[in-house]
């Protein structure tokens, strides 16, 4: 499905201006993209999920802020989280600096910046209930299976017709990201007719229009979540649980627990030599 970006020429300057090559960051043309897109969808409530230096978050908000409200209407809000509460490329720094740097060091209305936390705190966190969200942005851990897992504890959280857009597609080609494999594993599951491709952003971001039940979706992805995992470190105990738990009540009647179940048991069943 086309849906192509028109120039943003602010948020490109905004992006010369701040981008490092190393720093994890969406490119020019990506955050052009997410500009066009925020700018024809006029999301609302807009999610999220990784947030490193926060130039991602800054061009979110940006673009928000440039978007004129349809009437009658809320401002816009933005929850943007990450599990780290530093900056993963210079620990000196806190998340989301670019973000801070750019408001006199201080989150600006209309944005929420959670850390420590992940997709899977989505439904304790008070900033996340209330109204679906219109747009989410995913860019966290790419290492299967947390992009569908992302995808899984969003998606009931999405509105209907909204958009969960997804960075790092192509990863998988790059030789020293053989880990990175997730976002190809969730982009492949998806129809491709409920695929969006923003024309302008290259071969590196995909979205999925939620035009299909959360029954649906949670089908198509417990396959993913049988495939050979490439995270280093297992969701074990705990977390497990909370994960299991988490689809077990958002997805009722579908496979996707057991799966995610099922793929824990192969994964550490293969890296043990036992499977
Ligand atoms: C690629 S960087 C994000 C870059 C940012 N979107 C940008 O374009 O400027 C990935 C971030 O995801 C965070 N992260 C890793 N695993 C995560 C998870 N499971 N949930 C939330 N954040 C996670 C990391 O701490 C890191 O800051």
């Amino acid at each position: 499905m086309p849906d192509d970006p028109a120039p943003d020429p602010a948020v490109r300057a905004l992006h010369r201006r701040l981008f490092r090559s190393g720093h994890g960051q969406v490119s020019e043309d990506e955050a052009a993209a997410l500009a066009a897109l925020i700018r024809r969808r006029r999301p609302r409530r807009v999610l999220e999920v990784g947030v490193a230096s926060g130039l991602s978050t800054l061009v979110l908000h940006t673009a928000l802020e440039a978007t004129p409200a349809p009437p009658s209407t809320a401002p816009p809000r933005l929850l943007a989280l990450d599990l780290d509460d530093r900056f993963y490329a210079d620990e000196s720094r806190p998340t989301g600096w670019m973000l801070l740097d750019a408001h006199d060091g201080a989150v600006p209305p209309g944005v929420r910046l959670r850390t420590g936390v992940t997709t899977v705190d989505l439904t304790d966190l008070p900033e996340a209930s209330g109204a679906p969200f219109d747009l989410a942005f995913v860019d966290a851990d790419h290492k299967h299976p947390w992009p569908a897992l992302d995808a899984l504890m969003v998606w009931p959280r999405l509105a209907d017709g909204g958009l969960l857009l997804c960075h790092d597609l192509s990863l998988y080609r790059k030789p020293r990201s053989a880990r990175g494999v997730g976002p190809k594993l969730l982009c492949d599951q998806i129809p491709a007719e409920l695929r969006v491709h923003p024309a302008e952003a290259g071969d590196n971001l995909f979205g999925l229009v939620k035009a299909m039940t959360d029954g649906a979706f949670a089908a198509r992805l417990a396959d993913a979540l049988l495939l050979p995992w490439t995270v280093r470190r297992l969701p074990e105990g705990p977390l497990a649980a909370r994960i299991t738990a988490r689809l077990a009540e958002d997805y009722p009647g579908t496979p996707v627990a057991d799966a995610f179940t099922e793929g824990l048991r192969r994964t550490r069943a293969m890296r043990e030599g036992t499977a």
